[in-house]
């Protein structure tokens, strides 16, 4: 069994959460991971004018140089922060684009305010795979370690074992 942890973060809590994931998938499964690294968002000040400008224009955004191929994993979870009360762009671009049918996916998002369902529900209708568990974070809970409890339980629902 084979499982791919996608992701975007610029500035390390999705990250964090990612790597939680993959460790606790790991003691199950064999676990790859796609950190998707867009440079237009890099340089702080113009990268942020950057994606605020991509948060509300409605444009594709490109995917390049991915590494792993979705089609090849059982398990899929995908994760992003939250940005204008959306999930990003890149992410956007992968559920529509990336994730197949045969996927069994967990999806999460990591916020600076209260989790909003909304988001995650636009993730699950923008995937084809099975939605199998979905989580939303607190960027002050992750950076006081008071996560760990919902990502195994996360990881539980994922691999059908809760
Ligand atoms: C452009 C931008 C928009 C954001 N919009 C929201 C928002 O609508 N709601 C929210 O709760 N947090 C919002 N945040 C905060 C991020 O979602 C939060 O800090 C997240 O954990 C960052 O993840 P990262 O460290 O992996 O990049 C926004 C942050 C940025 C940079």
């Amino acid at each position: 069994m084979r499982a791919l942890v996608v992701f975007y973060s610029r500035s390390g809590a999705t990250e964090t959460v990612a790597d939680d994931i993959r460790e606790g998938l790991l003691r199950f499964v064999h676990v790859d991971v796609e950190w998707i690294r867009i440079k237009r968002y890099e340089p702080f000040f113009i990268g942020s004018v950057r994606l605020i400008l991509d948060c509300f224009s409605k444009s594709k955004f490109p995917l390049v140089g991915l590494t792993y191929d979705p089609t090849k994993y059982q398990y899929l979870v995908v994760g992003t922060p939250v940005w204008s009360g959306s999930c990003t762009p890149p992410i956007q671009s992968y559920l529509t684009e990336m994730v197949c049918p045969s996927n069994k996916v967990g999806l999460f998002t990591t916020q600076s305010g209260d989790p909003n369902e909304e988001v995650i529900e636009e993730m699950e209708n923008m995937c084809n795979g099975e939605t199998r568990c979905t989580m939303m974070l607190k960027r002050a809970d992750i950076k006081a370690g008071n996560h760990h409890q919902e990502v195994d339980d996360f990881v539980g629902r994922l691999l059908g074992m809760k």
